[in-house]
């Protein structure tokens, strides 16, 4: 089976998407097929990597997953993006905490070597769908606040998934919107790397706006800016990602 990773965090704007979309990248560019299926009804990976949102989810509805599966213009990398109705199904409540697992299981062992999900600011029902299909949760987490707090919350969530998902585990908790000069922003990395039992990626994503613009132009930045921080960050955490054997 491919590696499964869910970058996950409730709390908005933390670098979900961005890390989903270029993390796959990364993997992509380092000879892996990469799936990101986009859990979030912003549809914001599926726009980033130029694909256009589609009527019915595929990842949640609709025919078989297969049929759903777009090849992106980055090479290595394909998409199950977000459908129009996906607001709506979480909405009004996804029948099972396993849609996503099945419709994944559905799709065989050697198509992709690693499938990003990427999920909505909640801990609602997309998300647990996404924890449920998942062999290890990434968290990104902004160097601007105590995030401990809000980690508590999702580090609970995904205990409780791993009642019925037992492989599920946190592949890793990372830095992003790092600012070196700012007190807080060491701080903070301080404390996570202290106090937190969870694993830690050494990989850190500096505040980069480069990274903020690529998507703009449906590329990841390390497609876009191949030599700014942004890019070095996330090429460096698709390094470690298979160090760590998380994607093999
Ligand atoms: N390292 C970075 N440097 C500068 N800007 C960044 C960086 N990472 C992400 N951003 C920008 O910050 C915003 C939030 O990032 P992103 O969309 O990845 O977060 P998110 O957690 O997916 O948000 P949401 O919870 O709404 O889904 C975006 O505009 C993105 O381009
Ligand atoms: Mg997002």
């Amino acid at each position: 089976m491919p590696a499964i990773l869910t970058v996950a965090n409730q709390k908005g704007g933390v670098g979900k998407t961005t890390t989903a979309t270029c993390l796959a990248h990364g993997l992509a560019l380092a000879g892996r097929r990469v799936l990101v299926v986009d859990a979030d009804p912003q549809a914001n990976a599926t726009s980033g990597m130029g694909v256009e949102p589609v009527a019915s989810s595929p990842a949640f509805a609709g025919g078989p997953l297969a049929g759903g599966i777009v090849e992106t213009p980055w090479p290595g990398v394909w998409c199950v993006p977000a459908g129009l109705d996906l607001q709506r199904l979480a909405a009004q409540g996804l029948s099972s905490a396993t849609l996503l697992r099945d419709r994944l299981a559905s799709l065989g062992d050697d198509r992709f070597d690693a499938v990003l999900i990427d999920c909505p600011p909640s801990l609602g029902g997309l998300t647990q769908n996404a924890l449920a299909a998942a062999d290890r949760v990434l968290v990104p987490i902004q160097c601007e606040y105590y995030p401990l707090e809000g980690l508590v919350q999702l580090l609970g969530a995904v205990r409780h998934a791993a009642r019925a998902n037992p492989r599920l585990a946190v592949g890793g908790v990372l830095l992003t919107m790092f600012e070196p000069a700012a007190d807080l922003a060491r701080e903070v990395e301080q404390e996570v790397r202290t106090k937190l039992d969870e694993p830690v990626f050494t990989s850190v994503i500096p505040r980069d706006a480069a990274v903020a613009e690529a998507p703009s132009h449906c590329l990841s930045v390390i497609a876009y800016a191949p030599r700014s921080p942004g890019a070095r960050g996330y090429v460096d955490l698709a390094q470690e990602v298979l160090e760590r054997g998380l994607v093999t």
